[in-house]
């Protein structure tokens, strides 16, 4: 049985009515560019994630790199992020000339560890950017006391965790910002590139929209040295109507994820996910930790089962960020877990024998 990582094609087919019927719409109205169905996606979104305004942009990275841009970061300035994230996180504060300063994950649920924001903390440092990483939301609780005893506004990065709540409340509803990603793969995906940016002020919405707009609030008018970051109209087309459908796939991935426990508990050598308390984790990705992880790895695909490593090298570990001493101390938690987790195949569609024959073959391979 081939099992693919992710599977678009099957939810393309459950939507392919409605999904060609918005393109065909958009092309009649040739609203090629931001216009009518991206504003309308943009009040949809707004309201599924419980805040007062959306900025949806090009891509998740374009998100993060607008706010940043629109707090008015700049060199000199440093941000304090976790290092186990999509290397794009620090990419958008690198853009505006920042420095990224990477700390620790916490060991039970790999997002940013609080107790670690204080040894990062600098004259320089100007914002917090925290991550849910694989759908699980970060500490806000802890993060947010630790910002509003500085004086720092918090980012967050919920690229993988569209509907993901903490006590109750949806991230990117926390901090001054929170930045989406529409990547195909994600738990909303375009068919293409997008983004979005949520907040409940309405001065940084205003600057963030000229700003990816070419620093323009009026035509051939600019204020800024901004950039093109509009969505395309055929994406804000098609995630409105795909927004319809997420609470129901969110809830697929969170019984996808029940099954993986149930099939696996029988195999020890693997360590599941944990929930944090208060989290609503939406299962962009179900990551495990595994001994010999790279030869389970090879095993699976070899057999057809599609997995992944999120992420194999962490950013203070990575090339691109190899001057300059971004990481203050040695970060040993992710830098142990990168050699040990693995990302099994999540889909909202996947089926409890896709699970139970993925669970069977890690069974095997300790066997
Ligand atoms: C945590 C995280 N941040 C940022 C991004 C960047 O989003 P995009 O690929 O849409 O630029 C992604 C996804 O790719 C991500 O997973």
């Amino acid at each position: 049985m081939n099992i693919p990582f992710v599977d678009l094609k099957t939810q393309y087919h459950a939507l392919k009515p409605e999904i060609d019927q918005a393109l065909l719409r958009v092309l009649e109205s040739s609203a090629f560019s931001a216009g009518p169905f991206v504003a309308s996606f943009e009040k949809a979104f707004a309201q599924a994630q419980g805040v007062d305004r959306c900025l949806a942009v090009s891509s998740g990275t374009a998100a993060l790199h607008l706010v940043g841009m629109a707090l008015g970061l700049k060199p000199g300035d440093e941000v304090i992020m976790p290092s186990n994230t999509f290397f794009a996180t620090a990419e958008g504060v690198s853009l505006t000339g920042a420095k990224p300063v990477f700390v620790d994950c916490d060991p039970l649920y790999y997002n940013l560890d609080p107790g670690k924001l204080e040894r990062a903390l600098t004259p320089a440092s100007k914002a917090v950017f925290a991550v849910h990483l694989y759908g699980q939301p970060a500490p806000l609780g802890p993060i947010l006391d630790f910002c509003q005893k500085k004086g720092l506004p918090l980012v967050e990065d919920c690229a993988q965790a569209h509907l993901a709540t903490y006590q109750g409340r949806p991230v990117g509803s926390f901090g001054v910002a929170g930045c989406f990603s529409f990547y195909p793969g994600k738990n909303l995906g375009a068919y293409g590139e997008g983004g979005a940016v949520v907040t409940g002020d309405a001065g940084l919405h205003a600057k963030m929209a000229a700003l990816g707009n070419h620093g323009s609030r009026e035509r051939y008018v600019h204020q800024y040295v901004g950039h093109n970051y509009r969505m395309d109209g055929f994406q804000g087309a098609i995630l409105e109507v795909k927004l319809k459908y997420l609470e129901a796939w969110t809830q697929a991935r969170r019984r996808a994820a029940g099954l993986y426990r149930q099939h696996l508990a029988g195999v020890p050598q693997v360590v599941l996910p944990s929930e944090a308390p208060g989290a609503r984790h939406v299962y962009h990705l179900f990551v495990v930790r595994a001994p010999r992880r790279d030869e389970l790895k090879k095993y699976l695909e070899e057999r057809g089962v599609g997995v992944g490593i999120h992420y194999p090298i962490p950013c203070h570990k990575q090339a691109a960020y190899a001057q300059g001493g971004h990481a203050r101390g040695d970060l040993p938690v992710c830098e142990a877990y990168a050699s040990e987790i693995l990302s099994l195949p999540m889909f909202a569609e996947i089926s409890e024998e896709q699970i139970a024959h993925v669970a069977r073959l890690i069974g095997e391979f300790y066997a």
